[in-house]
């Protein structure tokens, strides 16, 4: 399997030189690829999808779809199978080498190139992103653990402006990472465990509509959907 391995290596050199920001060792897993998607694979009008569980308000048009951070595209391909004529899938990546990885990908690989005339990779840190019109569903990798409280409150902040009222965002976290982390920190890094678990508190009682618990993953992870009902400006 030849761009397993490729996968792997780039992800491995990333981590290395940037730990802050790549925030994993390895690629998610397939498991974790498909909690996150669920609501890219979940439409209006599907056999499956519940009552106030699809990804947005009643419309027949694509759905405008935004991944943040994805690295070199484990969660991307299954967000390419779901895609769907008429959709519109945006990627907005921080390191210029997951960029190019991903760009390759979208060349040359399936599930990639048939929705290429649908996808961008931008080159771009989540905080710098300037878009025209919103989206439907914001899908996040970013390691926002690894991150400073006010880098934490100003993300969450632009996920919520980027997304319609009525969008979804999902995004993951390691199940007990921050007590792990908090055991071998020191008092400044445990204040900021704290202060980034109360920001996500925060917009978790707001409007989770859906936690998965993915234990294949290693680490196991929870998948934390969220509901914006209102636009946050
Ligand atoms: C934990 S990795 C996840 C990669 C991939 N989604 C996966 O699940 O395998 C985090 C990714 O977020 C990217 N990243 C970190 N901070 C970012 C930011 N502020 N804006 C955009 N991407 C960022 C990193 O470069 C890396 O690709």
């Amino acid at each position: 399997m030849p761009n397993w391995w490729t996968e792997v290596r780039t992800f491995l050199q990333q981590y290395r030189s940037n730990f802050k920001h790549t925030g994993a060792v390895l690629p998610s897993g397939g498991s974790l690829g498909r909690a996150l998607t669920r609501f890219v694979r979940r439409r209006d009008g599907d056999a499956h999808s519940a009552a106030g569980n699809s990804p947005r308000p009643a419309s027949s048009e694509g759905l405008r779809i935004l991944e943040v951070g994805p690295g070199t595209g484990a969660v991307t391909k299954h967000i390419a199978a779901a895609l769907r004529p008429g959709d519109q899938f945006d990627m907005t990546e921080l390191n210029e080498a997951f960029c190019a990885h991903l760009r390759r990908r979208f060349e040359s690989e399936s599930p990639f190139y048939q929705v290429a005339s649908q996808a961008r990779v931008m080159h771009c840190p989540i905080e710098q992103l300037s878009i025209d019109a919103p989206y439907d569903l914001i899908i996040s990798g970013l390691p926002l653990n690894n991150f400073n409280v006010d880098e934490v409150e100003h993300i969450l902040g632009i996920f919520e402006r980027l997304l319609k009222p009525g969008g979804t965002l999902s995004f993951f976290e390691y199940i007990g990472i921050r007590k792990v982390r908090a055991l071998v920190s020191d008092s400044q890094g445990r204040q900021r465990l704290r202060g980034i678990e109360a920001a996500m508190n925060g917009i978790l009682r707001r409007g989770e509509i859906h936690r998965d618990h993915v234990w294949p993953n290693v680490p196991p992870a929870y998948v934390h959907h969220v509901r914006f009902e209102r636009s946050a400006v």
